[in-house]
């Protein structure tokens, strides 16, 4: 198995810094997911140190979550209000959840964090089990663009660049299998740290696949959190899936 399947990896890199300044602004998501919550309780999976799901709680609805990382739980639990949410750690594939949920949710491209074949399917198969009939699993992720990849499919991008480091960003594509291997190059005065991480990634299309074989169908696809039209230059998606 390669270190890019291990759902502990994302955490073990980056819990320590996951929560400095950068990451989006939940207010869209929260408005959003607080609407088709009904009584609740919704499950956040892969919650990571709580971006969502606090705020989210902080409006009176039940949220509990799923999480592979124990750094990442350690920070939710950490921050005020973080007690009142129950987390399992485990892998969201699985969706060992004990409850049955009207909304479930994985945003923040996270779905693409499963690498492992079949372990997506998996995924929709255990949420369509957990959900309450008429229930909606909400998914935030990014359109991928092949135009981004080079002639040997590869990617730089520049990440960041402060006063003490530059972080560099370079993929590795792998269009058959839908893969790609990233590394994040941190330059410091202290020396150079490598940090890999993998994701699988799927058009909305296939995301729609493997949603309707697990028994969800598409009920709304829009281009943002304030419901702006989904068009195909939609850079990324919010896909709500419901079962009958
Ligand atoms: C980009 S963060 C998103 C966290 C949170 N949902 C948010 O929106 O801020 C990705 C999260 O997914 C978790 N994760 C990755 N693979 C996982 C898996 N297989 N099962 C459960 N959690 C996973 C990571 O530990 C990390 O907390």
């Amino acid at each position: 198995m390669s270190i890019l399947d291990d759902p502990g990896l994302f955490g073990r890199q980056w819990a320590a810094v996951y929560d400095r300044p950068g990451n989006p602004d939940p207010a869209g998501a929260v408005d959003f997911l607080a609407g088709l919550a009904g009584n609740g309780p919704v499950l956040e999976l892969a919650i990571g140190s709580g971006r969502v799901a606090l705020p989210l709680s902080e409006r009176g609805i039940a949220v509990e979550g799923i999480e592979a990382s124990p750094e990442m739980a350690d920070l939710l639990l950490a921050k005020p209000g973080g007690d009142r949410i129950p987390v399992i750690i485990g892998d969201m594939a699985d969706v060992e959840a004990g409850g049955t949920y009207p909304l479930v949710y994985l945003v923040f491209n996270t779905l693409f964090n499963l690498t492992t074949p079949g372990r997506q399917e998996d995924c929709f198969e255990n949420v369509s089990r957990v959900l309450a009939p008429g229930g909606r699993f909400v998914i935030e992720a990014f359109v991928p663009d092949e135009e981004n990849f080079d002639r040997d499919e590869r990617e730089v991008r520049v990440w960041d660049v402060t006063e003490e480091s530059v972080s560099v960003r370079l993929h590795k594509y792998d269009r058959a299998a839908q893969t790609f291997l990233r590394q994040t190059l941190i330059f410091t005065n202290g020396g150079v740290e490598l940090q890999p991480f993998g994701m699988r990634y799927q058009w909305p299309e296939q995301i729609d696949a493997m949603a309707a074989a697990a028994g969800l169908t598409l009920e709304a696809r829009y281009a943002d959190w304030d419901r702006s039209p989904f068009t195909p230059d939609s850079p990324s998606h919010i896909s709500v899936y419901r079962k009958p």
